[in-house]
């Protein structure tokens, strides 16, 4: 499924596409027809680097719990975040990203004006009821010229989208399963985060929610 947001399908339908910031768009339900596959090779991967908890440098755990895939994978501990091409836990390489994750990478960069998006990193987080994601940046990447690409599966978020400085005011915007936000260019150092998750079960994830968050990181 490709979507071109200034082309003629666009107009066929302009409701699945939210413009929330300059370079900041909510693409409705883009994931679903990748759905399967995704969760397939989630469930693969992760045999390999399984989710973990992990500390931040402040010394606390985030609540939620992390895997990683591609050449590099996002770590915290208490020596600061940073990517790595060994997945501390296993002492092996993180699991190979995954064709499907590519394919949603590239449509849905491409659908909000990011051409020729191939990530080289997928964070994965799983988050049971109560878990959360306080606002920050994404900024340990090289470079900030490609957009950063996050699919919602599971049960519902309310996504924070603010501004520069974490004081900022920020928007607050419900995600469900198959939504996939993409963030660049101007827009692309804005804070973000998740509230706590509500209790619930997804008829295909039960009590938890996951996002997959793509980025060119080296
Ligand atoms: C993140 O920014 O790392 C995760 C965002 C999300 O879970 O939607
Ligand atoms: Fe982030």
């Amino acid at each position: 499924m490709t979507l071109d947001l200034f082309g003629e399908e666009d107009l066929q339908q302009p409701a699945r596409v939210e413009r929330i910031c300059t370079q900041t768009f909510v693409l409705r339900g883009f994931a679903l027809p990748w759905a399967e596959a995704l969760l397939t090779a989630l469930n693969t991967l992760l045999i390999q680097s399984p989710f973990r908890h992990m500390q931040t440098p402040g010394g606390f755990t985030m609540s939620a719990r992390l895997s990683s895939c591609g050449d590099l994978g996002w770590t915290s501990d208490s020596n600061g975040y940073r990517y790595s091409a060994i997945d501390p836990l296993s002492a092996a390489p993180w699991p190979r990203m995954p064709a499907a994750f590519l394919a949603v990478a590239e449509a849905a960069a491409s659908a909000a004006g990011f051409k020729g998006f191939v990530p080289d990193a997928g964070l994965i987080n799983t988050y049971a009821p109560g878990a959360k994601m306080s606002l920050h940046q994404d900024k340990n990447e090289r470079d900030y010229d490609a957009p950063i690409v996050s699919i919602s599966l599971g049960l519902p978020a309310i996504f924070q989208f603010g501004g520069f400085e974490r004081s900022d005011p920020a928007q607050r915007i419900s995600l469900f399963h198959g939504d996939v936000v993409v963030w660049g260019g101007l827009d692309r150092l804005r804070f973000h985060g998740v509230l706590p998750i509500k209790p619930g079960q997804h008829p295909v994830l039960g009590e938890q929610r996951i996002n997959i968050t793509l980025r060119k990181a080296g």
